[in-house]
């Protein structure tokens, strides 16, 4: 599918993101393994978060429609054998965590993703389960997993990974003694929150989580919130057209999620946050977003780095209409998402005019820029194309986008959403 953009005058008014994408995939996970049932409202019917419902039905998970956007999921306790590979499409985040949970379980199965996951590093998971003794064939997909009787390790993950974190802590949930996982800075904590409202315990001393083995949580009634790295887009198309205000409601506001709001105050974009409440121990609040008069450069780096991993793209869009050089640096983790998201996201911005300099972990973008209209290709990843989308509402000309059908992925509706809030 291609998507064309036409330049627009401003952005105004009220948006309800869609459904937090990890959320909604640790809801249908978690509920599996739940000892009761569990509601879910509002999830995100976006492809990965899809992909993650049928996985869990293969295995064993019961679901009934209540509503057009209420599940009841109803757990077994015995997940069953698949009879053919789980396919987890583009989702990282499927694959995973699903490693995780499959590898304690007298289960032997088959993952498998589409071009991009293929080529995403598996290892990074692997690892911590074999030192927990599962049994692995593969370092990326396809992935086969039999499992085992795990035992409890003190792992030491080299990345800011949400994604093993997670993994690493679920197959302790099944293991012998003692699982922790030291990170060298915090990555998205959904899944302690979302574990420790099932009744699950989990100790956190600085950067390193610990659980015991054993345990048991039950189900839950969760109205998913709108995920903050979908409304990035909007915010960001915000900051840089004229005379635009934006209202984000039922935004999750995790500050494992929210580096994007430091960004905003580093280049001093007016935003508030109000009617701040909490939905199974996340945040959740609505945002307010006006343009800035002035934008400044902002920098990116360290701890930051994980609270924002998945909006630097559109926000190397925002920094290409900053008075300045904006920096982002130990972003390596970008080379290795749906995309390598530093080479397309340089490579389609210097071919809209801006002024960029790519490194091994991040970018130095120069502005403000004039940026004219282009063909991007955004390989199939999701946030690429949407980056480029909003690049395409400030540029001179007929911005064109191929491969954009991946925005499925996360966010389906983003182009009615855009052509709704835009004025021309
Ligand atoms: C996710 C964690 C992040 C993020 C991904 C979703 C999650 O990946 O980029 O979109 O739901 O745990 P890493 O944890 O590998 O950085």
């Amino acid at each position: 599918m291609k998507l064309i953009i036409n330049p627009v005058k401003s952005l105004v008014g009220t948006l309800r993101p869609p459904s937090d994408k990890s959320l909604t995939h640790r809801a249908y996970m978690f509920a599996s393994f739940a000892t009761t049932e569990s509601i879910v409202r509002n999830p995100l019917r976006g492809e990965d978060c899809e992909n993650t419902l049928r996985a869990m039905i293969h295995l064993g998970l019961r679901h009934e429609m209540l509503g057009p956007e209420e599940f009841r999921l109803i757990p077994t306790q015995e997940w069953m054998q698949p009879n053919a590979p789980i396919d987890c499409g583009n989702s990282g985040t499927t694959m995973r965590l699903l490693a995780g949970l499959v590898a304690s379980r007298p289960l032997n199965v088959t993952f498998v993703g589409d071009a991009s996951l293929s080529k995403r590093p598996m290892g990074r998971v692997a690892t911590p389960l074999r030192l927990m003794g599962a049994e692995i064939e593969g370092d990326r997909a396809p992935l086969t997993i039999h499992g085992k009787e795990l035992q409890g390790i003190d792992y030491v993950s080299p990345v800011a990974s949400a994604q093993v974190k997670s993994c690493t802590l679920l197959a302790g949930l099944r293991a012998k003694g003692t699982t922790s996982v030291s990170e060298p800075s915090l990555s998205r904590d959904h899944t302690e929150r979302m574990l420790k409202a099932m009744g699950f315990r989990l100790d956190s001393e600085g950067l390193k989580v610990s659980v015991e083995g054993g345990q048991e949580g039950h189900g839950f009634e969760f109205n998913v919130p709108g995920d903050i790295s979908s409304a990035a887009f909007f915010i960001v198309a915000t900051a840089i057209l004229q005379n635009s205000r934006l209202e984000v409601d039922e935004l999750s506001v995790n500050p494992t999620r929210t580096g994007i709001l430091d960004v905003l105050t580093q280049c001093q974009i007016p935003f508030f946050v109000t009617d701040v409440r909490e939905e199974l121990g996340e945040p959740v609040a609505s945002l307010v977003v006006h343009t800035a008069n002035l934008l400044q450069p902002f920098t990116i780096e360290g701890e930051l780095v994980p609270r924002l991993i998945d909006e630097i793209p559109v926000l190397a869009v925002l920094a290409t209409q900053c008075e300045g050089t904006s920096i982002i640096r130990n972003a390596n983790e970008l080379r290795v998402k749906e995309s390598d998201r530093i080479e397309l996201v340089a490579n389609g911005l210097r071919q809209m005019g801006a002024q960029v300099e790519t490194f091994e972990d991040g970018m130095a973008i120069t502005g403000p820029a004039k940026l004219s209209a282009t063909k991007i290709d955004a390989h199939g990843d999701h946030r690429i194309a949407m980056a480029f989308a909003i690049a395409g509402l400030i540029a001179e000309g007929t911005t064109e986008i191929t491969g954009a059908d991946s925005i499925a992925t996360s966010f389906p509706g983003f182009e009615s959403e855009l052509a709704r809030l835009c004025v021309a």
